[in-house]
């Protein structure tokens, strides 16, 4: 296949590409997802697929990089802490109603693979990625192979317990690492910081227009010099940082790969204060390597062009990436 579509379906949206055989989009397509409405997703993919098919007959694979545990059939979303998806057959639906070869990645591995193959990851044995979005997504990539686990549900970074007893999460416990360094931990913060101190958070809720801050508007006023979203960004890095650095204990990869939206529009705020944190708690510092920690080359696109890819040659996903 030369040409395939990828479709990444997020908490807020959808967003899928026309990508050719060197990860290239040659063209896109946007719907918003209505996370507790599982059909309405449905009929959004069928739609992007449609659209992107009008302008390229002759795509003949699809590759769907959904945000939640894939089970190891490749078809079946377990579960999703931030879309009411319950052991659902997403793959089997989206087949039938597109008409092509449907297969289904996790949205993180999609983006992992992505820049394996593509971007940042390329010559690493061994990498983590990271998806900074809605919620915190996780790959592990090691002597080239994506780790899925016996059941398909590895790598759910986000999922990691980083402060025991902590925040609660959409997956059912406490303290995950999500709970603390995604763009709704952002936005979650930011907002009781405007109820305790609207004064200090000014630049914030005039950017919000109002009281509903999300993670956009605190960007916006860390662009503009503000202190107060500065240092939400730096907390965000801190935790981001201190998650690296058990992950470094387990998987020792030679980069971590940090992706999604927050990290395309404010990399460059959050990763300082993340490298300072992951050195300050590595176990053995100064007597190991240490990864490289980058944002990612392909931004917020990686889970389109990783999910085509996976899409592109069904031959290379089982001996490869299975
Ligand atoms: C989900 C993951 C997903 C990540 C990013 C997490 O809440 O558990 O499956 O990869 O969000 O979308
Ligand atoms: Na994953
Ligand atoms: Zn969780």
């Amino acid at each position: 296949a030369e040409l395939t579509v990828g479709v990444d379906i997020g908490g807020t949206k959808i967003a899928a590409g026309v990508v050719d055989a060197h990860g290239q989009i040659l063209a896109h397509a946007y719907r918003a997802t209505d996370p507790h409405d599982p059909r309405q997703i449905e009929g959004a993919v069928a739609e992007t697929v449609e659209e992107l098919r009008s302008q390229y007959p002759q795509v003949d694979a699809v590759g769907v990089a959904a945000a939640g545990f894939v089970g190891s059939d490749r078809t079946t979303m377990l579960f999703a802490p931030n879309i009411a998806w319950r052991n659902h057959p997403l793959g089997s639906i989206l087949t039938d109603r597109i008409g092509l070869p449907v297969v289904i990645e996790n949205d993180a591995n999609a983006a992992a693979w992505a820049e394996y193959r593509f971007g940042q990851g390329r010559g690493a044995d061994s990498m983590v990625m990271l998806t900074l979005g809605t919620g915190l997504g996780g790959a592990i990539i090691s002597n080239g192979q994506l780790i899925r686990g016996s059941f398909g549900a590895a790598a759910e970074l986000g999922h990691m317990t980083i402060v025991p007893d902590g925040h609660f999460c959409g997956c059912g416990q406490e303290g995950c690492w999500e709970a603390y360094a995604s763009g709704t931990a952002l936005a979650k913060l930011a907002r009781s910081v405007a109820v305790a101190d609207p004064d200090g958070a000014q630049a914030m809720l005039a950017a919000a227009g109002g009281d509903q801050i999300v993670g956009a508007h605190v960007t916006a006023a860390a662009r503009q010099g503000d202190p107060l979203a500065l240092s939400l960004l730096t907390r965000f890095g801190h935790y981001l940082g201190v998650g690296i650095a058990t992950l470094t204990a387990v998987v020792d990869p030679a980069v971590v790969v940090v992706g999604g939206g927050i990290a395309a529009v404010a990399g460059d705020l959050i990763l300082p204060s993340a490298r300072t944190s992951f050195l300050n708690n590595l176990s053995g510092r100064g007597f190991r390597g240490e990864p490289r920690i980058v944002t990612a080359d392909l931004g917020n696109d990686a889970g389109i062009i990783g999910a085509a890819d996976s899409a592109r040659v069904p031959a290379r996903t089982t001996e490869r990436v299975l």
